[in-house]
């Protein structure tokens, strides 16, 4: 049987990960959440592709993408979450075209600035996981497999 895939896709400033604000978003860097995300999602049997961009154009041509392909998606909007209704467009484009979209973050917004308690991707999101550091993305993995 072929691995489903799952697009792991993340938004800006997360290529930062490991010397952005530790105390917030821990130590590792992308990198070695990219590792762990690869390997856990290949003894679920899913098959990541694991992606960051600062860019929103690129980020939305990723999301289409996976639409095209048939792939569930976990997103970490990262800044883009709070105010970017073309992210939110082409959210709602994977989640109505029947695929599960997981929206994820690092640390928990909703207890942080007031401006981090708006998600404008939340209401067009399959489901949301916050607040549990890298663990997120393995979560998200967990809902897609189970
Ligand atoms: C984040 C939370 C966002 O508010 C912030 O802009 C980020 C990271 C998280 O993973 O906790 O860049 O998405």
């Amino acid at each position: 049987m072929t691995a489903s895939l799952v697009y792991v896709l993340n938004g800006p400033n997360l290529n930062r990960l490991g010397s952005r604000e530790p105390e917030i978003y821990g130590s590792q860097t992308l990198e070695n959440v990219a590792e762990v995300v690869t390997r856990e999602a290949g003894l679920l049997g899913l098959a990541a592709d694991f992606r960051q961009t600062n860019d929103e154009a690129e980020l939305i041509g990723w999301i289409h993408e996976a639409v095209d392909r048939g792939a569930d998606v976990i997103l970490n909007p990262a800044a883009f979450t709070h105010y970017a209704y073309a992210v939110r467009d082409a959210c709602a484009l994977v989640t109505s075209s029947g695929a599960r979209l997981i929206e994820i973050h690092l640390s928990n917004p909703a207890a942080r600035e007031e401006f981090r308690h708006t998600s404008v991707i939340a209401g067009v999101a399959t489901g949301t996981i916050a607040g549990f550091g890298s663990a997120s993305y393995l979560l998200a993995l967990r809902a897609l497999a189970g």
